[in-house]
């Protein structure tokens, strides 16, 4: 029998994360957060203080390390055995992982991590080129997008409830940027697959675009 894949691509901050965790625990589908995966990266290459421009060596550390999920109510990862979970959503974390996933010896190392979540009984997985290179055979997928300024607006509210330390004005350039180096890179670059359901949420509630969702899986 085919394992279901449903994708959810889209810039930074459209609510993907959300959405998709809200999806996949209705179902009962197992959850690929791909960002998770860069951004764990992000902060092995930053912790080894390993220049962004080591393709090579950045590439070998995607191979040798060594990461460990769980994923309830809230993601948690671990890095080498060390849990990283409050570091992932900082926008420190989030900019490195931008520009080493523009990185074409990166990402084919990362493929095959991100495959291995496909089990049974689903997969719903959440990324930049979930329904584009890794899961194109998915038969369900989502382009979730929403404008760059409320995109920062629900970034910065996040990253203050989580007590980190937020500019808006900063979050705003900074997504602007990490949209141009996702959409403009060669490989792999953010774009809506062919067969997406495009959802602008920008005037939507989560539970409306969730709503839309769910009417795509039968
Ligand atoms: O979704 P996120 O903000 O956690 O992702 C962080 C960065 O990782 C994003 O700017 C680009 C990269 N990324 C990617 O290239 N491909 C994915 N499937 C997911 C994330």
């Amino acid at each position: 029998m085919n394992i279901p894949i449903l994708t959810i691509d889209g810039p930074s901050g459209a609510g993907k994360g959300t959405v998709s965790r809200s999806v996949a625990k209705r179902l009962g589908w197992h959850y690929l957060d791909s960002g998770s995966i860069y951004r764990s990266l992000a902060i092995a290459v930053l912790d080894e203080k390993i220049k962004f421009e080591d393709i090579a060596e950045i590439a070998n550390v995607a191979k040798t390390m060594a990461l460990e999920f769980d994923c309830d109510e809230e993601l948690a990862v671990r890095l080498n055995g060390i849990d990283i979970t409050s570091r992932l959503p900082t926008e420190e974390t989030g900019n490195a992982a931008s520009i080493i996933a523009a990185y074409p010896e990166v990402r084919t190392v990362l493929l095959q991590k991100q495959k291995d979540f496909h089990k049974a009984p689903g997969l719903v997985a959440d990324g930049r080129d979930m329904g584009t290179v890794v899961f194109p055979e998915a038969s369900k997928k989502v382009y979730l997008t929403a404008s760059a300024e409320e995109r920062a607006n629900r970034r910065y509210k996040q990253l203050k409830e989580k007590g980190i330390d937020a500019n808006l004005v900063r979050i705003t350039e900074e997504i602007e940027k990490r949209d141009r180096r996702d959409q403009e890179r060669s490989v792999a670059p953010l774009t809506a697959a062919k067969d997406s359901l495009y959802i602008d949420s920008s005037n939507l509630s989560v539970d409306q675009v969730i709503e839309k969702v769910m009417n795509l899986v039968p």
